[in-house]
């Protein structure tokens, strides 16, 4: 009989460990993203708000859409991998080899999709950038 509960105890103890580990990992992809890179040092337009959560469970853009890490020309980027803030390889004010200038990288990655897809904004400036 004690043996039993003890066993218990411990499953229940290794489920909270999973679950704990569970939430942690989760924790680190967060659910918005507001955008206003400090590389830029002058805006002209206000922060952007990506809801980050949205675009991969209910618009299926898969993590690496946006995320890359190139070598020999490919995309080795994976899920669990770390993330590195665009601006670490976009510069602001010159492209860097095929990496294009910071600002043209968002847009590009951005618009480009909502253009293919016919959906999500493309043109008006409104429906990305907040009142400044
Ligand atoms: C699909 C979303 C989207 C649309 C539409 C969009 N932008 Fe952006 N834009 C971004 C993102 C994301 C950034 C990076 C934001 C930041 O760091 O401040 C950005 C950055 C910028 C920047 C550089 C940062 C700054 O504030 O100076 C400028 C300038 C800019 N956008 C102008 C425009 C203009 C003008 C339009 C409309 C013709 C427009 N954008 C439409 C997403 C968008
Ligand atoms: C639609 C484009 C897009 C998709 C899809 C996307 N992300 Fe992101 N994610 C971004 C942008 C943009 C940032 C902010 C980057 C920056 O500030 O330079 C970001 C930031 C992050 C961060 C860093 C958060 C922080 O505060 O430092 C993590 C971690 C992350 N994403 C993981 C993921 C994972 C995992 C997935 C897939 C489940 C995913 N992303 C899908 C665009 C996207
Ligand atoms: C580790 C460095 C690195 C990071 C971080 C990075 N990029 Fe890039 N990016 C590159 C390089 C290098 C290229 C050129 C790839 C090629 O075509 O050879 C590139 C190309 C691009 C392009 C044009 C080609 C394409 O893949 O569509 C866009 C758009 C872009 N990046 C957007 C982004 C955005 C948005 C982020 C942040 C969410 C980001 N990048 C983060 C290095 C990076
Ligand atoms: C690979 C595809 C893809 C990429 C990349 C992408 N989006 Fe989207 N986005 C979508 C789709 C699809 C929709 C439309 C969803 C709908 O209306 O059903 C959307 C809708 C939106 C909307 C309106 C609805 C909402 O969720 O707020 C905003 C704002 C938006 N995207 C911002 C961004 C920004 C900012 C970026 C770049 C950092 C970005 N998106 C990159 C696919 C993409």
């Amino acid at each position: 009989m004690r043996k039993k509960g003890l066993v218990l105890i411990c499953l229940a103890a290794l489920i909270g460990v999973i679950c704990m580990a569970g939430l942690l990992v989760a924790a680190e992809v967060p659910d918005t993203v507001t955008i206003q890179e400090k590389a830029f040092e002058k805006f002209k337009k206000g922060p952007v708000t990506l809801d980050h959560k949205k675009h991969s469970a209910e618009y299926g853009v898969k993590c690496d859409e946006c995320h890359h890490l190139y070598k020999d020309g490919k995309n080795t980027w994976k899920e669990g991998d770390a993330v590195q803030k665009c601006s670490e390889c976009h510069d602001p004010k010159k492209k860097n080899g095929e990496a294009p200038k910071l600002q043209n990288a968002f847009h590009s990655n951005c618009k480009d999709c909502h253009k293919a897809k016919g959906k999500g904004p493309e043109k008006k400036c409104g429906e990305c950038h907040a009142e400044k």
